[in-house]
């Protein structure tokens, strides 16, 4: 990869670029002006989804910049409660008409539970998963596939899926890397996509990031971004200043050591959000 508009290619053929933006609370003061700001940035792939609110400012920033549609990837989710085949069909023609098309680049199922001890899940994950194929057989999407699915739940949906999904979007960053998941994806093709890649507070006040971060002449965050780009997992980092926005796209002009690599994977839980697929919002457990 050698700058943000380079791309894996997915399962199905298409092609998924190898940085992203996340706009989740990007729309926090209810405008499209930090989107924008990530367009004038050069940003083209978007994440967004039902659940982040930001689908119209997406709209709007997309429609303001004049750069036409077919020159962004724009991902978007079914929030929990949108779960079901009926139920994910109606959120999709949502999320298209919140964005101002006619087609998604990629939809995503945003979790496998509706709610912690949830029993019934696998044969909703699998409806839901009708409802997403559908969509894609009908060319209204992409590519589709899953978001905080961990082994287990994959599995499921591969029992009897008439179109594997094409990627795992999940929590990633050092201190939470989620060996076992990033592993069974790469192995049955499922590209890997990074939410939070930077972390949190806890990362980057970090000792021996900031130690290695300073040695190959970049900040925490560019560290971050580059070892997901470095695992063949897509970052979608998220800010809300020019600057920063501009930053984390310059992770192409250097490469993390083997050894460094080994560091970044090893060290101890940090920074993870608390949020666990199977047992709902642990809360108060870093932050
Ligand atoms: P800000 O919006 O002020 O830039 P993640 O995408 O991993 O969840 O991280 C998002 C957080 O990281 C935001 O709080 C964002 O704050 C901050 N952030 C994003 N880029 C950088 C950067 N290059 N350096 C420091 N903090 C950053």
């Amino acid at each position: 990869m050698k700058n943000m508009y380079d791309c894996y290619t997915l399962n199905n053929g298409v092609k998924n670029p190898c940085l992203g933006y996340g706009t989740y609370k990007a729309a926090d003061g209810k405008s499209a002006d930090i989107i924008e700001m990530a367009i004038e940035a050069g940003y083209r792939y978007f994440d967004t989804a039902s659940f982040y609110g930001t689908e119209e400012y997406l709209a709007e920033a997309i429609r303001r910049s004049g750069v036409p549609r077919k020159e962004f990837f724009i991902t978007s989710k079914a929030w929990k409660t949108q779960m079901g085949y009926e139920n994910v069909k109606k959120a999709f023609r949502q999320s298209l008409e919140m964005l101002e098309t006619d087609y998604l680049d990629l939809y995503l199922i945003h979790w496998p539970l509706p709610e912690e001890g949830y029993e019934d899940w696998k044969q909703l994950d699998k409806e839901t998963w009708k409802g997403l194929e559908e969509l894609y057989e009908e060319g209204k999407v992409r590519a589709i596939g899953v978001s905080n699915f961990l082994p287990h739940h994959i599995d499921n949906l591969l029992e009897d899926c008439r179109v594997r999904p094409a990627v795992d979007q999940i929590e990633f960053h050092p201190g939470y890397t989620q060996e076992m998941t990033v592993r069974y994806c790469q192995e049955k093709g499922i590209l890997v996509q990074a939410w939070s890649p930077i972390g949190r507070r806890a990362l980057l006040d970090n000792e021996m990031l900031q130690e290695m971060a300073g040695r190959y002449g970049v900040s925490v965050a560019q560290l971050c971004i580059r070892y997901a780009i470095q695992r063949g997992v897509v970052p979608l980092p998220k800010s809300s200043a020019m600057e920063r926005m501009k930053q984390n796209q310059d992770v192409f002009g250097f490469e993390i050591e083997e050894e460094d690599m080994y560091r970044l994977g090893t060290i101890p839980q940090t920074g993870w959000s608390g949020q666990h697929p199977d047992t709902g919002s642990i809360r108060g457990s870093e932050r």
